[in-house]
């Protein structure tokens, strides 16, 4: 089944209008008319899936240490900037789905959790949002974890994530049983955009904060762009329409 895949989606929650993979950040992107937001989600300590980008807690919290060995009671405890707490993945998928927001979870695994934390946050994507309209989006850099999702979650669609795109990308593509490809918008090659229209395999690009360059991504046949600059835009900014190419 196809995903409502819109023109753009809020990167990291709310994107730079509010502090990064947090609830106010995917509030504020529903209600400045965002139909799609994107968040990154690793496991802490105690296994429980968070929204969080980073291995260690210094950028984002005011304490240091490793998010996979920090306990829930300490973790949800601290402030994510703004007052704002770490969610849980559960807190997520509540507002996305009471604000009908199609979520592209970004599974974010501390290196040697690969396979934990793509079962883990599949298996509980799949509980959270059971009957929903529309499924999120699963997608990881590591094919690890993309791997033991498609076992434990099958029906779940998944994006495959690379910087850069290798040469060999359809073939991990299959194997994976992808949905869509998900890449730096930088690093995009016609070659790899003409493979994925034939394809017929979506492409997503990130981070795109500028009109012109997403003005030009759109003409190659992108499908969606990750952004962190909500203000600019929000599908009621005329910046917005200008750039919604039939999307
Ligand atoms: O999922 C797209 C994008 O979020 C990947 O990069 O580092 O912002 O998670 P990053
Ligand atoms: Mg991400």
């Amino acid at each position: 089944m196809p995903l409502p895949l819109p023109r753009w989606i809020a990167h990291r929650g709310g994107g730079a209008l509010a502090p990064e993979n947090t609830l106010a950040g995917i509030r504020l992107a529903a209600r400045l008319g965002f139909t799609a937001v994107e968040f990154d989600v690793m496991l802490s300590q105690d296994g429980t899936p968070v929204l969080i980008h980073d291995e260690t807690l210094e950028r984002t919290t005011s304490v240091c240490g490793r998010v996979a060995d920090t306990p829930d009671a300490v973790l949800f405890s601290l402030d994510a900037g703004g007052g704002e707490h770490i969610p849980s993945l559960a807190e997520a998928a509540a507002l996305c789905r009471q604000y009908g927001l199609l979520a592209n979870v970004e599974i974010k695994p501390a290196t040697g959790y690969e396979v934990l934390t793509g079962e883990v946050v599949a298996r509980e994507v799949a509980v959270l949002w059971r009957d929903a309209p529309t499924p999120p989006l699963l997608s990881s850099f590591s094919h690890e974890a993309l791997e033991v999702a498609r076992q434990v979650a099958p029906a779940l669609p998944r994006g495959l994530l690379y910087e850069k795109v290798p040469d060999d990308w359809q073939t991990t593509f299959q194997r994976l049983g992808a949905y869509s490809l998900h890449c730096r918008a930088d690093r995009l090659s016609n070659e790899v955009l003409a493979l994925a229209r034939e394809g017929q395999v979506p492409v997503l690009a990130y981070t795109v904060n500028d009109s012109l360059a997403a003005q030009l991504l759109f003409g190659r046949g992108v499908a969606s762009l990750f952004t962190d600059r909500l203000d600019l835009f929000a599908p009621e900014t005329s910046l917005y329409k200008s750039l919604h190419l039939g999307g």
